[in-house]
């Protein structure tokens, strides 16, 4: 039985790498641990517990737990109880081998381990002795209640986990296991519960959505009519849809329910030339690629689109590289995510032998991003003057100045005092930047007869 003043009114900090999964995982770990009586701190020094939440998908991960643990040396010599644990993708992958390498570590745990943090870190308070918990859970079904602490207007919540794709270049089918998506009505009882709190959009998270699949045979599509139909949420995000995958059906229950379906659609391509996709394994072509993004303008016109990029995978040649320019200057999104290739450890591009010089992924990079500065400005100023509706979340540290989304997903910033918060209303916009807009409060109809 474990002892629910484990943490005794102690302080925990947990450092977040990587992507939104990790930002909800590291939001139930302080939950979790919350309820055994540790309290959160916003510094490392405050803390008798540090955990890590560490990201794998890129660019020395491993070197990078080193370099933060290295930090906290002085704080373990000064306070003999403080405990430093690693959590996330760099641990499944790593597993034991980190507490060899880092002799500063008390306790390592995977992904599939983190409902049972609180008894590992009450392991290694009472005995002393370093612990690890990293096998991956296969064989039980995927069963997670969302658990924030302080819900606010958004929240992230999990819809499945796991990966089956095996992109040549990723590690996460290595770090995350096998696809497992939750029950639906679960889902759903997960969806009402958090607008009973008050929480007005909530973003569905998964390594790839539309491949959801329910105990009854539900689709991501169908997912999302049930939620729509079904809950009181008002706004619904997800991320991340895999291009192979969507399908004309996911087309039309967006657009039959675009008053809550979010018109933000992130569809990472990861290269713009056919046999790059091919040997990253992605299952799509560059022509069938953008006849999706035909697909989905054509049934949700107005819609935004974003997208992953990977720039110097394996062998791609000039004229390959040249194919992703040109993709992104075809489908002129509102926003790339564009990353130099790494190889990653178990990962099938990493063993071949034509990798590319790093000077010469980065001049590839910076050519992209030089484009995509451009094309974004363009498509900022058709904002400009436009009326949206905004989701108000939160005050910024400007005092007097309230943050909110449009459903495009762009950050929008009014000068109003905090009532606002949790409505949605039209706001004009009265200068727009890629990705943030300035604009004011409509006044209402009666404030206008008035
Ligand atoms: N499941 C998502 C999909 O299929 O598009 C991607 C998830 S991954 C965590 C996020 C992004 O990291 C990928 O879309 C890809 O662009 C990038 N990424 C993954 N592995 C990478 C690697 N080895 N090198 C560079 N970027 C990588
Ligand atoms: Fe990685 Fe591909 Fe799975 Fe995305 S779909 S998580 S890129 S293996
Ligand atoms: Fe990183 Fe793991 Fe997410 S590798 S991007 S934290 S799934």
């Amino acid at each position: 039985m474990l002892n629910q003043n484990l943490g005794q009114g102690r302080g925990v900090y947990i450092s977040t790498y990587g992507c939104q999964m990790n930002v909800n995982d590291t939001e139930r770990m302080l939950s979790l641990l919350e309820m055994v009586n540790f309290v959160p701190v916003e510094s490392p020094d405050r803390a008798d517990l540090i955990i890590l939440n560490s990201c794998s998908v890129r660019e020395k991960p491993v070197h990078k737990i080193h370099s933060e643990v290295g930090r906290y040396r002085e704080l373990k010599e000064k306070n003999s109880s403080l405990k430093i644990g690693v959590g996330g993708c760099v641990a499944q992958q790593e597993k034991d081998k980190l507490l060899k390498d880092i002799p500063l570590l008390d306790f390592v745990f995977g992904t599939d381990a983190i409902d049972q943090l609180p008894e590992l870190v009450a392991r290694a308070y009472l005995s002393g002795e370093k612990q690890v918990s990293a096998r991956f859970e296969h064989d039980r079904p995927y069963s997670v209640e969302t658990m924030v602490r302080n819900p606010g207007i958004s929240v992230f919540v999990n819809i499945m986990k796991g990966c089956d794709n095996f992109c040549t270049f990723c590690v996460v089918p290595y770090t995350r296991g096998r696809e497992r998506s939750r029950d639906l009505s679960e889902l759903v009882q997960d969806i009402r519960a958090l607008t009973a709190r008050g929480v007005k959009e909530v973003t569905l998270l998964g390594q790839n959505v539309n491949s959801y699949k329910s105990q009854g045979g539900e689709n991501f599509a169908q997912l999302l009519k049930v939620i729509a139909e079904d809950t009181d949420i008002e706004r619904i995000r997800y991320t991340t849809s895999h291009p192979k995958d969507f399908n004309q059906e996911l087309v039309d229950i967006s657009a039959r329910y675009r008053s809550k379906i979010c018109d933000y659609i992130h569809l990472p391509a990861q290269s713009g030339n056919s046999e790059v996709l091919q040997r990253m394994n992605r299952g799509y072509t560059r022509e069938e690629y953008l006849d999706k993004v035909t697909m989905i303008r054509q049934g949700i016109p107005g819609v935004v689109l974003s997208t992953d990029l990977i720039v110097g995978f394996p062998g791609e040649t000039e004229a390959q590289f040249e194919d992703t320019r040109t993709l992104v200057e075809q489908v002129r999104y509102d926003n790339i995510y564009a990353f130099n290739y790494s190889p990653r450890p178990f990962t099938k591009a990493a063993r071949w032998p034509d990798q590319l010089p790093p000077e010469e992924k980065q001049r590839r990079l910076d050519i992209l991003l030089k484009l995509q500065r451009e094309i974004a400005f363009d498509l900022a100023k058709h904002d400009d003057g436009q009326v949206f509706d905004v989701l108000f979340e939160r005050e910024t540290d400007l005092k007097g100045q309230i943050q909110g989304r449009t459903t495009k997903n762009k950050i929008v910033f009014v000068d109003s005092d905090p009532t606002i918060i949790g409505q949605t209303l039209p706001v004009r916009i009265l200068k727009a930047f890629p990705n943030v807009l300035r604009g004011e409060v409509m006044p209402s109809p009666s404030e206008v007869m008035a």
